[in-house]
């Protein structure tokens, strides 16, 4: 699964009530997954923010995207609930908003009586705690930057209300729920509106700890820091998104069912009952930090791979030494890992790593050679059920057939289905500012302005 969150849990976050008489069931722009990979709609780093179409000069409109990162060195386990503070960093790559982004719109304007925030399409609970975490936070920045007089002053009263829209490129039925991309974006939206510049893991991370990784591209480190405000506790890019070119990202989508337990119970119950995950913290981790670092830099894939796979492994045993245990794979998980093993003792070498987070949705890393022979051996293992042309979306991968020996050393029974469909992607850049206004999914009335 990717982010095990809650930017598509509304229950758990946001809860999804429906305010009568208001535009809560506009569905506001919604992207589908783009299988060519354009780009399109990315536009530069512009970090100035619009004036709304609305000309009114005091009123502000940005939009921005995000990305999704997938976690190498699992983050599990907090030592602050408030603050949403780590038991021990972590380590991700962010995936390339060609394929899987978070689009969001913040708007300011004398004329809004009240914060509110629609989430695909609906509007959510604006009194979410996290939301409202984030929302102080990005206040409390504003204000200071003002106080201390840093930079030009924003010429429009704090006291302003927000309006924030915010949508997703893939399906959120098909459980890539991403509330790392989600608060991410609303982050570096709120903080382009309220001009807040500089490092915004804080507030990233009070909307949910793994989306302070997905402020950044390339390859990211989310230090744990140590002070107890937090301060210290913030992300870092280790190497940039055209570091390792060769590398490639396969998200197997195995199942849209929601999980039976989200990431943020799961991981209070294992840090009041798991030793293990006591163990891997302050033990395991920070060696797996450095060695993991020293693959990035050296372009290491075979220790890349071995030490991604051992650690989504000892997180999910961390989770079965929970109590009560938590399960997050399933059959077919369990046969994409088999199937990983199988293809790379036939060759020989470590050439494909899987790593799961809390779901059964496998991400597979592998190199740009070997993606066509891996993309085959799981349409080999998981033949398409009815959608045998649209299996692949993101970038095109050539079809190959697969060698008669490679079959023979897979020796899986076929399990029709099992992966639903796969999104080919690879390493790509941090939040962007989209300087088209045509981009707004708020109106200039400030409300969700597209119907799709
Ligand atoms: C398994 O960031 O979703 O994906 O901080 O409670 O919102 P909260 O949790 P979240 O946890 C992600 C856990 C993980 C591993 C990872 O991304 O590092």
């Amino acid at each position: 699964m990717l982010k095990s969150g809650s930017w598509a849990r509304p229950v758990a976050y946001w809860t999804a009530r429906e305010k009568p008489g208001r535009r809560a069931n506009r569905t506001a722009a919604r992207e589908t997954v783009d299988t060519g990979g354009t780009g399109a709609g990315l536009c530069s780093s512009v970090l100035q923010p619009l004036v709304m179409a609305s000309e009114k000069p005091q009123d502000l409109m940005v939009t921005c995207t995000a990305p999704v990162n997938i976690a190498v060195i699992k983050y599990w386990g907090k030592r602050d609930e408030a603050l949403i503070l780590p038991i021990n960093s972590s380590l991700s790559v962010t995936l390339h908003q060609d394929q899987l982004k978070t689009t969001t719109t913040a708007a300011i304007s004398k004329d809004f009586t009240e914060d509110r925030i629609w989430l695909n399409g609906r509007e959510e609970d604006v009194g979410q705690p996290r939301l409202q975490a984030c929302l102080r936070e990005i206040r409390r920045l504003a204000r200071k930057r003002r106080s201390t007089g840093d930079g030009d002053a924003l010429p429009l009263s704090l006291g302003y209300k927000v309006h924030v829209a915010s949508v997703n490129n893939f399906p959120t039925a098909a459980g890539l729920a991403s509330s790392a991309a989600g608060y991410a974006c609303l982050a570096y939206t709120l903080a382009r509106v309220y001009g807040v510049e500089g490092d915004l893991s804080e507030v990233a991370r009070r909307g949910s700890g793994s989306a302070c990784r997905s402020l950044y591209g390339g390859f990211v480190e989310w230090q744990m820091g140590e002070q107890a405000d937090g301060k210290d506790s913030i992300a870092r890019q280790i190497a940039p998104e055209w570091h390792w070119p060769q590398l490639r990202v396969l998200i197997l989508v195995v199942s849209a069912e929601k999980k039976p337990t989200g990431s943020t119970v799961g991981m209070q119950t294992s840090v009041a009952t798991s030793t293990l995950l006591k163990f891997r913290a302050e033990s395991i981790v920070p060696e797996r930090m450095k060695e993991m670092t020293r693959c990035i830099q050296e372009q290491d894939f075979q220790a890349f791979a071995q030490l991604t796979m051992k650690d989504s492994n000892q997180f999910h045993a961390t989770c079965l030494d929970t109590f009560p245990p938590i399960s997050y794979l399933n059959d077919t998980s369990r046969r994409i890992i088999q199937l990983v093993h199988r293809f790379n003792a036939h060759h020989g070498q470590t050439k494909v790593a899987y790593t799961f987070d809390a779901g059964p949705n496998a991400v597979i890393f592998t190199l740009e050679d070997t993606v066509a022979e891996f993309v085959a051996a799981v349409r080999h293992s998981f033949p398409p059920a009815a959608n045998g042309d649209k299996f692949l979306k993101g970038l095109q991968v050539a079809p190959v057939l697969l060698s008669d020996e490679l079959k023979t050393s897979l020796a899986t029974e076929p399990s029709p289905g099992g992966v639903q469909y796969i999104i080919a992607t690879q390493v790509g850049p941090g939040p962007q500012v989209l300087d088209d206004p045509h981009h707004h999914l708020l109106g200039p009335d400030g409300l969700p302005q597209r119907d799709l």
